[in-house]
């Protein structure tokens, strides 16, 4: 039996791309309210040749890093769709060095865009949940905040932290109906991976137990199953889709 979404409004982070595009194409297709935010202006025609339905589904320009940006599209979801229900975290960047010549702006790019913006967005998304006493916060870590890289110290420590942002936030919020989760990619085809090599990409391959990268699409079927009804006793969770790469 399918699932009554009603008007569910769901947000996604940089949507205008790799697993967050998928994300959104996902929720789109299930029939949800879907507003997908990109930065580079090259996002917005993405998304508009994806939605053909303007009265559930919009793009709209938001710096994940910029406390305005942030307010403004809340006010404009707010104005146009109604409260926000269900929130994906996804936007992030890498910026690798060996921690030994790390710059402060490398430390504090990744933290700011990876970390903080999580606070900032999700601080702003659950006063619509509580009002309306039903609530997804989905987050994407990466498996790299659980087994730790080298030339990652910054990008480990910002998904690492997402762990225990999920956990005590999903405490906190429990007793509003909401629930709290982090989903950790393995090794997924996007453009962050392919700044690797093929013969890089085949190492890895034949380090996961099942034997490839994996696909947008293995986030996005989880993201759905999480902001579902059936996902209702899942709280404070990090489900881990890597192909078995970290267990
Ligand atoms: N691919 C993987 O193997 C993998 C593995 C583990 C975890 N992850 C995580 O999954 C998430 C998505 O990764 P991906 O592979 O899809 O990356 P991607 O293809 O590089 O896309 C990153 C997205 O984040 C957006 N973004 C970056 N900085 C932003 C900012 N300041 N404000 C707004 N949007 C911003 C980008 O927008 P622009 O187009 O404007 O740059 C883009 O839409 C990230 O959190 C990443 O850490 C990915």
């Amino acid at each position: 039996m399918s699932e009554d979404i009603g008007n569910r409004v769901v947000l996604i982070t940089g949507a205008n791309r790799g697993i967050g595009l998928a994300i959104f194409k996902a929720f789109y297709d299930s029939n949800y309210i879907v507003i997908g935010t990109y930065r580079s202006e090259s996002g917005q025609e993405i998304l508009n040749d994806i939605i053909s339905d303007e009265s559930r589904a919009a793009a709209m320009r938001m710096d994940v890093t910029s406390k305005k940006d942030v307010t403004d599209v809340f006010k404009k979801v707010r104005e146009r769709f109604g409260s926000i229900s269900t929130l994906i975290n996804n936007a992030g960047i890498t910026h690798d060095n060996l921690f030994m010549r790390m710059k402060d702006e490398e430390w504090d790019e990744v933290i700011d865009t990876n970390l903080n913006s999580v606070f900032r967005i999700t601080k702003e998304s659950i006063k619509d949940m509580i009002k309306s006493k039903f609530g997804r916060i989905i987050n994407i870590g990466s498996v790299v905040g659980l087994s730790g890289n080298p030339g990652q110290v910054n990008y480990a420590s910002s998904k690492s932290a997402l762990l225990g942002f999920t956990k005590s936030l999903a405490r906190e919020l429990a007793s509003r109906n909401i629930t709290v989760n982090t989903i950790s990619p393995g090794f997924i085809k996007t453009d962050m991976t392919k700044k690797l090599t093929d013969d890089q990409q085949t190492a890895i391959a034949k380090s996961i137990p099942l034997s490839r990268l994996g696909s947008t699409d293995d986030i996005a079927n989880l993201a759905i199953f999480l902001a579902s009804d059936k996902a209702s006793y899942i709280t404070g969770e990090n489900i881990n889709v890597n192909g078995g790469l970290y267990m």
